[in-house]
């Protein structure tokens, strides 16, 4: 077996064994079979979960410096990090722009608990954790960039989740997902996910147009939306 298989394969199994692909329950589904529920799953050990959100091994196609890379941050950005979990995401844009601030967004008390301790001992007063409510981010200002990674997915009505995100979006906003593909061999289990079709529908539907498509992530679609009005 080639390396490379041994690693996805073995990936694989550290995320089914820390419950990436447990937890079933029922969901409802639109008309066209996709689910319209989110996959409530609990994120509630920080310790725990922050093994497998920041195993070195992950970067290699989670791809995080390129990720920061392609959303072309500014200066003054104000970025929202939605599902910021233990700040993988989180703490890279912060440390990319020093002058803006990165809202880090979570529904988890030991995240936002986590995150505080974080950006303390990491000397980043412009990570600023923010706790979340499952169905609005309450953000404390507005923003010009959203970034949605592996938690889009987690989320129930997202119709409603995306209209109560608009009011906070300053002008020329663009909001970032990325989640994982339904042929991923790592990621939640296959009736959890979301096509990349159905996230772009749900988006448009939402009042917002797809920008970009970044396609070098291996496991993950990459879309890049803006406001449409
Ligand atoms: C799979 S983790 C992804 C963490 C991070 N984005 C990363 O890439 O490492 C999903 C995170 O989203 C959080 N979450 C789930 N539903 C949420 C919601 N409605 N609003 C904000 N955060 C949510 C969970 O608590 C968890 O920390």
């Amino acid at each position: 077996m080639k390396s490379s298989t041994v690693y996805v394969l073995a990936l694989a199994a550290v995320l089914s064994a820390s419950g990436m692909s447990g937890f079933a329950h029922g969901t409802a589904t639109d008309p066209a079979g996709q689910s319209t529920q989110g996959f409530h799953k609990r994120f509630k050990n920080a310790d725990h979960w922050v093994k497998v959100f920041d195993d070195p091994a992950r970067d290699i196609w989670q791809k995080p410096d390129q990720v920061v890379q392609a959303l072309k941050l500014q200066a003054n950005d104000r970025i929202a990090d939605i599902g910021a979990g233990t700040g993988y995401f989180s703490v890279r844009m912060a440390k990319a722009i020093p002058e803006g601030k990165v809202f880090a967004v979570d529904t988890e008390a030991d995240m936002i608990k986590y995150l505080q301790k974080l950006a303390g001992e990491k000397k980043l007063a412009n990570l600023i954790p923010v706790s979340g409510k499952a169905n609005n981010p309450e953000l404390p200002e507005s923003v010009n960039l959203v970034l949605i990674v592996d938690t889009l997915h987690h989320i129930d009505d997202r119709a409603a989740y995306l209209a109560s995100l608009k009011p906070k979006l300053l002008p020329q906003a663009r909001l970032a997902v990325i989640d994982f593909n339904e042929s991923s061999k790592v990621g939640p289990p296959l009736k959890h996910r979301l096509s990349k079709e159905s996230v772009i529908g749900e988006f448009k539907n939402a009042g917002y147009e797809l920008a970009e498509t970044l396609d070098f992530l291996p496991n993950q679609y990459f879309l890049i939306f803006k406001t449409s009005n």
